[in-house]
C-alpha cells in the first residue's frame, strides 16, 4: 500500500450497530469496526430506539479514534471524506451519526457524503474485504458452483479457457445493469441496480420484512435476539417437511412480497404446540406440553420449516425479476443475505446463464465499509448543503439520473 493511498472515513448509526469503516478509493477495506448493541436490547426481544441512539452518543467517536489507531495511526490528512449513513432508518440513531460527521467533516475541512443505507448495502459485494481469507465471494455461473476467490480488475487472471469454472475466475464483479434483492431487518426489496447507487425499485414487501419475520418467529419461540442467525442454525438441523408453510403471495404475476402471514402461521403454530393436550399440529412426534417448553426437535423442524418457505419465495421472486430485466447477475444484499440456508439453495439453482453474488459474511449486516465504499463513486454535498444536512428516515432512493424526481 502506498504511503499516499487516501481512505474515505464510513459511518454507520442507523439502527443498533454503531460502525466506522476506512476504505480506499478501489474499494479495499482498510478497517471495519462495528460494535453491536445486540446484548443492549436482547432483553427486549428487539431495538429499543432511545436506548440505541443514546449507545451510539457514548460509542462513536471512542470508536473512530480507536479504529484509526489500530489502522496503523491513520491521521485526518490521510482522509479524503467523511461518508454517513443519511436514511433509512431510526431517526434518533441516523441523526448521531449524521451531526458526527458534519462536525467531523467542517473540523477537518473534508468533504462530506450523504449516502443511502440500501444503496450502500447493494455496493457490499464490489468491496475488498480486510483480510486475504475473507476474499471471496459465493457466485453461480450456469451449473457450476465455486467459492472463488473474489478477483478484481487490477488482479485479475488472463481469460484463458471456456469452462464455467474458468469463467468464474475473471469475473469481477456484478454486471451492471443488475437486479438486486436486499433482505435485511427493515426491508425485503428488488430492484435494478444501473450504477453504484442508482437503482430502480420493482418491489417490496407489504407488511414485515423478511428479517423482522425471522427475528419475530425466535421470539415467539424464547430463542433470542436477533433471530435470524439463530433460527438459521437451528433450521440447518431440522426437517423443512415437518411442517408445511404456505408461501406467502407466491403468485407468479406478483413481485412485491409479504411475511406478516407467514409469522403469524408459525406463532400460531407454536401457540397449538404449547397447548397442554400434547397435540403436536402435524410432526408426527410429540408436541407442546403444560409448560409451554417445546421440544427442541419440534423448534429446530419449525425453523426449518418457516426458512425453507421464506428462501423459497425470496428466490423464486428474484428469478423471475432477473428472468424480466434481462440482467444475468443477481446480488443477494443485507443482514438476511448471510443466511446459510439462503446461500446453500442459491448455489443449488440451475438457472443457466444467472449469477447470483453475496457479499462476504462481514459486510452483509449493517457496516460503515459499505457506506465508505458507495461515496467514491458519487459527489459530495456543496459546502452550503453540507451543514444543513439532515437525516431522514424514510429516505427513498435516488432519482436516476435523467429522470424527473418525485
Ligand atoms: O442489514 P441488517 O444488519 O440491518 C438492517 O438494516 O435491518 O439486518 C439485520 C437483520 C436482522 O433481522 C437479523 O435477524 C437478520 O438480519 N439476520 C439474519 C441472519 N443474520 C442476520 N437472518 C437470517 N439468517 C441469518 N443468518
Ligand atoms: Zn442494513
Amino acid at each position: 500500500m502506498s504511503p499516499q493511498s487516501s481512505y474515505m472515513l464510513g459511518i454507520e448509526t442507523s439502527c443498533d450497530e454503531t460502525a466506522c469503516a476506512l476504505v480506499d478509493r478501489d474499494g479495499r477495506v482498510i478497517a471495519n469496526v462495528v460494535a453491536s448493541q445486540a446484548d443492549l436490547h436482547a432483553k427486549f426481544g428487539g431495538v429499543v430506539p432511545e436506548v440505541a441512539s443514546r449507545k451510539h452518543i457514548e460509542t462513536l467517536l471512542p470508536l473512530i479514534d480507536s479504529m484509526m489507531q489500530r489502522a496503523g495511526g491513520v491521521d485526518w490528512d490521510r482522509i479524503e471524506g467523511v461518508a454517513v449513513t443519511q436514511g433509512p432508518g431510526l431517526i434518533g440513531c441516523l441523526m448521531i451519526g449524521v451531526e458526527t460527521a458534519k462536525a467531523l467533516a467542517w473540523r477537518y475541512g473534508k468533504p462530506l457524503h450523504a449516502i443511502n443505507h440500501l444503496e450502500a448495502h447493494l455496493h457490499a459485494p464490489y468491496l475488498l474485504p480486510e483480510r486475504a481469507d475473507q476474499a471471496h465471494l459465493l457466485i453461480e455461473v450456469g451449473e457450476s458452483k465455486a467459492a472463488i476467490p473474489f478477483a478484481r480488475e487490477d488482479s485479475a487472471a488472463p481469460h484463458e479457457a471456456d469452462s464455467p469454472q474458468a469463467e468464474a475466475a475473471v469475473i469481477k464483479t456484478p454486471e451492471f445493469p443488475h437486479v438486486g434483492l436486499i433482505v435485511s431487518g427493515g426491508h425485503t426489496t428488488l430492484v435494478v441496480v444501473e450504477a453504484p447507487g442508482q437503482c430502480r425499485p420493482l418491489a417490496a414487501t407489504r407488511d414485515d420484512a423478511v428479517g423482522e419475520a425471522y427475528d419475530k418467529v425466535a421470539r415467539v419461540m424464547g430463542l433470542g435476539y436477533p433471530g435470524g442467525p439463530i433460527v438459521d442454525r437451528l433450521a440447518a438441523e431440522g426437517d423443512p417437511a415437518a411442517f408445511k408453510f404456505t408461501a406467502p403471495l407466491k403468485r407468479r404475476d406478483v413481485l412485491d412480497f409479504s411475511f406478516s402471514g407467514l409469522k403469524s402461521a408459525v406463532a400460531r403454530r407454536v401457540e397449538a404446540l404449547r397447548g397442554a393436550d400434547g397435540s403436536n399440529g402435524g410432526s408426527g412426534s410429540s408436541g407442546g406440553n403444560a409448560s409451554g417448553v417445546l421440544p427442541e426437535k419440534i423448534v429446530r423442524d419449525l425453523c426449518a420449516g418457516f426458512q425453507a418457505t421464506a428462501i423459497d419465495v425470496l428466490l423464486s421472486k428474484s428469478m423471475r425479476a432477473v428472468g424480466a430485466s434481462g440482467a444475468r447477475d443477481l446480488v443477494v444484499v443485507g443482514g438476511v443475505a448471510s443466511n446459510r440456508g439462503l446461500r446453500r439453495t442459491a448455489s443449488g439453482l440451475r438457472a443457466a446463464g444467472v449469477r447470483i453474488w453475496f457479499p462476504h459474511f462481514s459486510l452483509c449486516t449493517d457496516n460503515a465499509a459499505m457506506i465508505a465504499g458507495l461515496a467514491w463513486h458519487l459527489k459530495p454535498l456543496e459546502a452550503e448543503a453540507m451543514l444543513r444536512l439532515d437525516p431522514d428516515a424514510s429516505l427513498k432512493f435516488t432519482p436516476l439520473k435523467g429522470t424527473v424526481a418525485g
